[in-house]
């Protein structure tokens, strides 16, 4: 039996990879969490060396997907101790641990190790981070490297994909502004028109890493860095009056066409996604239907929950 320990499985991107993997019959994942365990994920604090290495030890994972991460720019700005400890420290534990077992270990990156001044982003283009988070991630990508042969990165972009809060993906936190724009009397919302994005669908992620660990599954083990990225790009701007449009909300939006941010984010980070495609990995779900399969699966569970 072929058995994935997925780490960080109650996160955005854990949840769709391990709902991916539990399709697969003769598959064994063993999910872990930290802050938001539930009765089908084990209690794990990365930044716990002597844990982390008991945990593998004992479950003797084939291969380790790292999903946990520190991934707010803001977050890792002011602390660079704690972006530091989960980006870069607990993915060389995790990665050794690993290793020592023979097992393969899959860590994701971000978009952000680029300075998006000349897009697109092949995975051996220089990397050049402009803020602390993509200064951690890419340190992160190094402490994979130093520590284990049987490894691989993958960089992603903006995320979005099935949520249990608008603030859970940068794309669904636009959610409650365009709404109050929409109540009567209500200031325009204020949308980022200056940043390319190329927002893509967890469920997409958990399939091209369903692909890389059978690839792995039949020895034939993908090393080194990849990319993947949804092929639409928009503004936030441009994200806002389609959420708005799935909505039918008669949203009023304000594009912004200077940087808005006080941390301060690439401009365009489009990556190629050409090592996965030549070797037939991948799917992309369109963002207007993606999109609405997120909103109507939380307008659901809101439902349900209230
Ligand atoms: N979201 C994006 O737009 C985006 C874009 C590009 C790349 N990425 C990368 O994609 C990966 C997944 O991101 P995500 O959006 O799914 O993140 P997320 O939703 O913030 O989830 C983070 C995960 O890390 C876990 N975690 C936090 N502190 C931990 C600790 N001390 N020990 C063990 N686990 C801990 C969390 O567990 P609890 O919640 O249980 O505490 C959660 O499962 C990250 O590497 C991120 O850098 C994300």
């Amino acid at each position: 039996m072929f058995k994935v320990a997925v780490i960080g499985a109650s996160g955005l991107l854990g949840r769709a990879l391990v709902d991916e993997l539990a399709q697969q019959s003769d598959w064994q994942v063993v999910a872990t969490a930290f802050s938001r365990p539930s009765a089908s994920t084990v209690v794990l604090d990365i930044r716990d060396a002597r844990a982390v290495e008991q945990f593998v030890e004992r479950e003797a994972p084939d291969a380790l997907v790292i999903a946990a991460a520190e991934r707010r720019p803001d977050v890792c700005e002011h602390d660079p101790a704690l972006a530091r400890a989960l980006n870069v420290d607990a993915v060389r534990t995790l990665a050794a641990a690993a290793d020592r077992r023979g097992a393969w270990t899959l860590s994701i990156s971000t978009d952000y190790v680029f300075d998006g001044t000349q897009p697109p982003y092949l995975h051996d283009s220089a990397p050049a981070p402009l803020n602390a988070y993509g200064h951690s991630k890419l340190e992160g990508e190094r402490a994979m490297s130093e520590t284990t042969d049987l490894g691989c990165v993958l960089r992603l972009p903006l995320l979005y994909g099935p949520i249990v809060s608008w603030a859970e993906s940068a794309v669904t936190s636009l959610v409650p502004a365009i709404a109050a724009s929409a109540e009567i009397g209500a200031q325009p919302a204020t949308m980022d028109a200056w940043a390319i994005r190329y927002p893509t669908f967890t469920p997409d992620v958990a399939v091209v890493i369903r692909q890389m660990l059978a690839r792995h599954a039949r020895d034939e083990a993908i090393r080194g860095i990849v990319q993947w990225s949804g092929d639409e790009p928009m503004t936030k701007y441009e994200i806002a009056q389609r959420l708005a449009e799935a909505l039918q909300l008669d949203a009023q939006l304000t594009p912004q066409y200077t940087p808005t941010d006080t941390t301060p984010r690439p401009h365009n980070c489009h990556l190629a996604s050409e090592r996965l495609e030549a070797l037939g990995i991948g799917r992309r779900t369109p963002f207007d239907e993606a999109i609405r399969q997120v909103l109507a699966a939380f307008a659901w569970r809101d439902t349900t929950s209230a």
